[in-house]
């Protein structure tokens, strides 16, 4: 069993924990990297969960392990996507599409019109997922920064 949970300023360890391990784990998936992300400070995961408008999500195995997490950030119109990602061995039991859902109803909640994503070149269980979904390409093309140039990132966008 797992549960979904929105984590607030005082979890800030929750979400070093489970943002590390993607990093690590998918060094591809992310515009940002462990290498960068390995020296922020406690102030540093503080102030990303209480300084923005965006909402960390994650998903808490049975003993309160985060096992899942997702950034919701709102735009004008639309919200992103970001940062999604689901630890190897609970990956296949729906917690990513879990945490999908959970962003598709505060989106419909908030009468946003639209959700967004950039999913890069060759990930394809995660452009499965979001086709699944029902996300469809937008022919928006960019790149991962240098040096990473090479990573192709293809935008994705569901009608709500
Ligand atoms: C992509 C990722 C988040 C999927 O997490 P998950 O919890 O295993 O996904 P779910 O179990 O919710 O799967 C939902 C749907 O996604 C698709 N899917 C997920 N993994 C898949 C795979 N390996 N191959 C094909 N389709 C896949 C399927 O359509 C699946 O639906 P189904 O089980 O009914 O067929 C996970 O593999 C991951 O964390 N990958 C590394 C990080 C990453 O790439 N993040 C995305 C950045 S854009």
């Amino acid at each position: 069993m797992h549960s979904i949970q929105l984590l607030n300023p005082e979890q800030w360890k929750i979400f070093k924990e489970i943002r590390l391990e993607a990093l690590r784990n998918s060094p591809n998936s992310f515009g940002s990297t462990f290498e960068v992300e390995f020296f922020f400070t406690q102030n540093d995961w503080v102030n990303k969960l209480r300084n923005t408008k965006n909402l960390h999500l994650v998903a808490l195995s049975d003993n309160f392990k985060p096992i899942g997490l997702i950034i919701l950030k709102p735009f004008k119109e639309q919200v992103g996507i970001f940062a999604m990602y689901v630890n190897p061995t609970f990956r296949g039991r729906g917690i990513a599409s879990e945490l999908i859902h959970a962003v598709i109803e505060y989106a419909i909640k908030k009468k946003f019109s639209e959700i967004i994503l950039d999913v890069y070149d060759q990930n394809t269980s995660a452009i499965e997922l979001y086709k699944r979904k029902g996300f469809i390409f937008t022919g928006v093309k960019s790149t991962l920064p240098y040096p990473r140039k090479h990573i192709i990132k293809h935008q994705m966008l569901l009608k709500l």
